[in-house]
């Protein structure tokens, strides 16, 4: 563990040890469109995509992380994005059931990994959830979008399923169709988001639960800057996201800028990638 304390705030910033699942981007390609960033008629390069992957996944691991990787499955391109594939919170897998046809199959395919890898509680849902893509996890919250994949009703089911507080949030800009497009954690009580992605109720709420929130401009958001991840130190993000980078570093975060452009052609960046496993 490392400490730093920020200028700003006073804050001591400890990076603490994580576990995340990745998922290999072998079978990544951009076929269908199923958000606006998904142009299949651009061409992915493959190889580039894979080392851009690699580069964040030592990454972690230079800063002590844990990485599982699960298998990749040839004919799911999007599978690469292990944020989508379930929610664990304490252990427990509440998996995840796609809105698109064409990624449903990726949903069994993460509940698959986790009843293998010793998760002895899962749950398989009822409605439409796309996992950490629309639920995260801060303090003893879910934060939980809807509006453009996840069912409503999901929040109440995760609800009752993890029995933690779920709040939920309407995202309104289909370019910021997850949660983790518009928002992130950055600790137990601190997170950055994108006013505009939200409805007007929901910014309230926002402005009510953390009002010294990092706001992000709409620069921040279009080049994907809030798609980031945080151990409570280092805020792995979009490197063209310089503005966010300048104001994390003002709190005492360390911005570490990540080139994942390749994975940006299917509307994905660091924390799409990324799947935390809470233990
Ligand atoms: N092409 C994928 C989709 O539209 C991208 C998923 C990005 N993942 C995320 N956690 N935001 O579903």
């Amino acid at each position: 563990m490392t400490d730093r304390v920020s200028a700003q705030s006073g804050r001591r910033r400890t990076a603490i040890p994580r576990r995340f699942l990745m998922c290999r981007p072998e079978f990544y390609d951009v076929r269908y469109s199923i958000n606006p960033w998904m142009h299949p008629e651009k061409p992915v390069d493959d190889a580039l995509a894979l080392s851009q992957w690699e580069t964040l996944r030592d990454l972690y691991r230079d800063l002590g992380h844990t990485v599982q990787e699960i298998d990749p499955i040839p004919g799911l391109p999007d599978m690469v994005f292990a944020a989508n594939g379930a929610t664990v919170l304490d252990g427990k897998v509440f998996a995840a059931r796609f809105r698109h046809v064409e990624r449903t199959a990726e949903g069994p395919a993460y509940l698959d990994w986790f009843r293998q890898h010793g998760y002895e509680e899962t749950h398989w849902p009822e409605y439409i959830n796309e996992g950490e893509g629309d639920y995260l996890s801060v303090g003893r919250r879910l934060l939980a979008g809807t509006g453009f994949r996840t069912d409503p009703r999901s929040h109440a089911e995760a609800q009752e399923f993890f029995g933690v507080p779920v709040t939920s949030l309407r995202l309104v800009n289909p370019s910021y169709y997850h949660l983790d497009t518009a928002l992130s954690v950055l600790s137990e009580d601190e997170v950055m988001y994108y006013p505009a992605a939200f409805s007007e109720g929901s910014q309230a709420v926002l402005r009510e639960l953390f009002p010294d929130a990092v706001l992000a401009t709409h620069e921040d958001a279009a080049v994907f800057g809030l798609n980031a991840l945080s151990d409570g130190r280092h805020v792995l993000l979009p490197e063209a996201a310089t503005h966010l980078a300048k104001e994390l570093a003002a709190r005492g975060f360390e911005p570490i800028g990540v080139d994942l452009t390749e994975l940006l052609k299917a509307g994905g960046s660091v924390k799409c990638c990324t799947l935390e496993l809470r233990d």
